[in-house]
């Protein structure tokens, strides 16, 4: 096992809220222990044309509280390419880095597997995403933030739809995901919920509102993007057609999920897991996401990690169905 002296660092995919808590545990626990760190700026694609550059203990300060990414990030088509990644691999050796922590999500993931295999490179990775979609941990970086982000906004929408007694659907963001839309949806108190993994159709939706109290004043669906019953658009337009007498309206929450703050839950996270990442590599750990499950650092193979998890708690969904009465 040779000893690491040197961490590549970068962000990839989707930002989210957290990561740059995550930067600085890295960091900060790479020099504690007596390493090199050198950032990666746009994820795959700074390593491929070389954006790297030297981070010390002030290249973290004041950012633990900030959200996005301070090593901004991409999504890269190059890196799927050998000719891409053996760039990359050059330009690692370039600036003597030996080992490379990937905060991101499961194409992050998918790359790095390729690439440690390829070049027999040591990387460990950080679960940074708001879909909260990576099996090997129980959150993702930046999911408990978002969420947040959700309810924060379904409760004004709430505000207005109560006061012109409307019914609002609510299209929020994950991917294939419908982790964001069905907690989100308990807390916000939702009608009813439409995610990918459920196969749940317009006509579930149908029923709920030809079932449901008819004294309710506002009514709020919340729909998971990318699901069989199509987007929120089209949802509404097939509940206008067949109930006329709602008045409709749609929110696209969109991007604003992946911004702002990030919550103490998701800082926590992102510092364990970052401290944890930086002595896995010092241990001779490779190939691994680094998560916390019931709580306790978890270590799961790249492969298993981007097995996207669609199983979904049955519980959380005869929840809404029994508390939208
Ligand atoms: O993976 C994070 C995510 O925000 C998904 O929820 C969403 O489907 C996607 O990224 C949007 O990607 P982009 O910002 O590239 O449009």
């Amino acid at each position: 096992m040779t000893q690491i002296k040197n961490i590549g660092l970068f962000t990839s995919g989707g930002d989210a809220p957290g990561m740059n808590a995550a930067i600085r545990a890295v960091v900060r626990s790479a020099i504690y222990y007596g390493l090199n760190v050198t950032g990666i700026r746009r994820g795959y694609e700074g390593m491929i044309t070389g954006d790297i550059f030297a981070m010390n203990i002030k290249s973290v300060s004041n950012i633990i509280q900030r959200g996005g990414t301070i090593l901004k990030t991409a999504r890269c088509e190059q890196f799927r390419t050998p000719a891409g990644r053996k760039t990359a691999f050059e330009n690692l050796k370039k600036h003597n880095i030996d080992a490379l922590v990937a905060i991101g999500g499961d194409g992050t993931f998918t790359g790095a597997r390729i690439f440690a295999d390829e070049f027999d490179f040591p990387i460990v990775g950080l679960p940074g995403t708001i879909d909260n979609d990576l099996c090997g941990t129980d959150f993702t970086i930046g999911y408990d933030t978002a969420i947040n982000t959700v309810i924060d906004a379904v409760d004004k929408i709430r505000d207005t739809a109560e006061s012109h007694n409307r019914l609002f659907i609510v299209e929020v963001m994950g991917r294939d995901s419908g982790l964001i839309a069905l907690r989100t949806g308990i807390a916000a108190g939702a009608e009813t919920i439409l995610i990918p993994e459920s196969k749940t159709d317009i006509n579930a939706v149908f029923e709920r509102l030809e079932n449901g109290r008819k004294d309710k004043t506002s009514k709020i669906i919340m729909l998971a993007e990318n699901g069989i019953a199509g987007d929120a658009f089209e949802v509404g337009r097939q509940i206008k057609e067949r109930f006329p007498h709602y008045d409709t309206r749609v929110s696209i929450l969109g991007h604003i999920q992946r911004g702002g703050a990030p919550s103490c839950m998701d800082r926590v996270l992102a510092s364990r897991v970052g401290v944890a990442a930086v002595e896995a590599l010092m241990a001779g750990r490779r190939n691994e996401m680094i998560g916390l499950i019931h709580n306790e650092i978890a270590y799961t193979p790249f492969e298993l990690a981007i097995k996207h998890n669609t199983d979904i708690n049955p519980d959380f969904l005869k929840i809404v169905e029994i508390l939208a009465i």
